[in-house]
């Protein structure tokens, strides 16, 4: 089972209708999809549900009943909303729940145990976060092993990617839980220059770390989600469905590459192999080299190495170079199959934009990188 958060701290980027529309996708291509909606707001449960009048019970019941010791099992709070597609709704009073748990202890825990009980009965479970960080947002985090990023270009600033990069450090400091990252650019309208151009710069300082997919401006979606259904049943021939089928396709060939390899490892190849470009050097085999660009943001930092098997996780030769708060290094590698991690001021971690990630015997995790054989032709 995949937990992905949708997650920005921002309010508008595209979170609601992300959640919703790729929750469609996914259950269109048989997978079982939960969608949870854990913003008090409860615009998913609107856009799921608008028909169907409120539910009688929502996430506010499963988190006070399961902070009070009793037992709430989400399958209790659950709605059907077609084949293959459930949602746990929310409504306003989810909101009370912050300060009613203040002070309890394992608060933060609640979806996360909520989520195993239903582990078994879905492929997916995708988790609408609210536009702040707090308890709730903490719970979807640590209950999540993947997070999506919707970015509206016109709010775009590498301020705001760090900040929100610093929460995912803070959370895997305080519980060494960690989450793969990756950025999906929403509501583009590329007739602007000046969208065309903040595009380029989330993809410059993202290095491939992001979706593949941009969810162009479309206003068919606002309808549909006002309808209170995904834009795949409502409107077949626009620009929300087919990025919203192309975002979906694109989470569903990571699995392909995880079921392929047999392990968790690879999830990021997509990524990692689309920061590599050919490089014809004087490296043998030299026709199927990659220049590998390892990146990592890191504004405040002082020094920071990348190591791996690739240098034999030598400091030798390791340091990065910065670059408006980004920090790269080129290493050209052969084909194969590399264990790496970054130190940030001597504190190692990571690459928290890689999910392809594999245990290492201490007790952390190791970013994987792949380099693949050129194929013929
Ligand atoms: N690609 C798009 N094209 C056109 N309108 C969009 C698109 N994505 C989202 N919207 C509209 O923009 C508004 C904000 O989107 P959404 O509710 O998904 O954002 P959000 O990040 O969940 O907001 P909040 O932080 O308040 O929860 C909504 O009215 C939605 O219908
Ligand atoms: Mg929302």
């Amino acid at each position: 089972m995949r937990t992905i958060a949708v997650v920005n701290q921002k309010g508008g980027c595209g979170k609601t209708i992300t959640s919703i529309n790729l929750s469609a996708f996914l259950a269109r291509e048989q997978r079982r999809v939960l969608l949870v909606d854990m913003d008090p707001q409860g615009h998913a449960t609107l856009g799921l549900l608008a028909e169907a009048g409120p539910p009688a019970r929502t996430m506010y019941d499963l988190f006070l009943q399961r902070a009070a010791g009793q037992p709430a099992a989400l399958r209790d709070v659950i709605r059907t909303v077609r084949d293959n597609l459930d949602v746990a709704p929310a409504d306003i009073l989810l909101s009370a729940i912050p300060d009613t748990l203040a002070g309890l202890v394992g608060r933060e825990n609640i979806l996360s145990d909520a989520i195993a009980g239903v582990r078994g009965s879905y492929d997916y479970v995708v988790v609408d976060c609210p536009p702040n960080v707090g308890l709730l947002t903490f719970n979807a985090l640590k209950a999540c092993s993947e997070a999506i990023v919707p970015m509206d270009p016109s709010f775009f600033s590498l301020h705001g990617i760090g900040k929100l990069l610093e929460t995912f450090d803070v959370l895997e400091k305080e519980t060494g839980h960690q989450i793969a990252v990756r950025a999906l650019v929403t509501l583009y309208s590329g007739r602007t220059a000046f969208a065309k151009a903040v595009a380029d710069d989330i993809r410059h300082h993202l290095y491939g770390r992001h979706f593949e997919t941009v969810i162009r401006y479309s206003v068919k979606l606002a309808e549909a989600a006002s309808h209170g259904v995904p834009i795949a049943h409502y409107c077949r021939w626009c620009v929300g469905f087919e990025d919203y089928q192309a975002l979906a396709t694109e989470v569903l060939l990571q699995e392909a590459a995880r079921a392929e390899n047999g392990s968790v490892s690879v999830e990021g190849d997509a990524i990692l192999v689309s920061a590599a470009v050919d490089c014809p050097g004087p490296l043998a085999p030299a026709a199927t080299s990659k220049e590998v660009v390892f990146a990592i943001e890191a504004p405040q930092a002082a020094q920071v190495q990348v190591m791996g098997d690739f240098n034999d996780w030598n400091l030798e030769g390791s340091d990065m170079e910065p670059v408006d708060g980004t920090w790269k290094k080129v290493v050209t590698l052969p084909p194969g199959r590399y264990r790496y991690r970054y130190i940030v001021d001597g504190r190692w971690q990571r690459d928290p934009f890689n999910v392809a990630v594999e245990p290492n015997p201490y007790g952390g995790l190791d970013s994987i990188v792949v380099v693949q054989e050129k194929r013929a032709g």
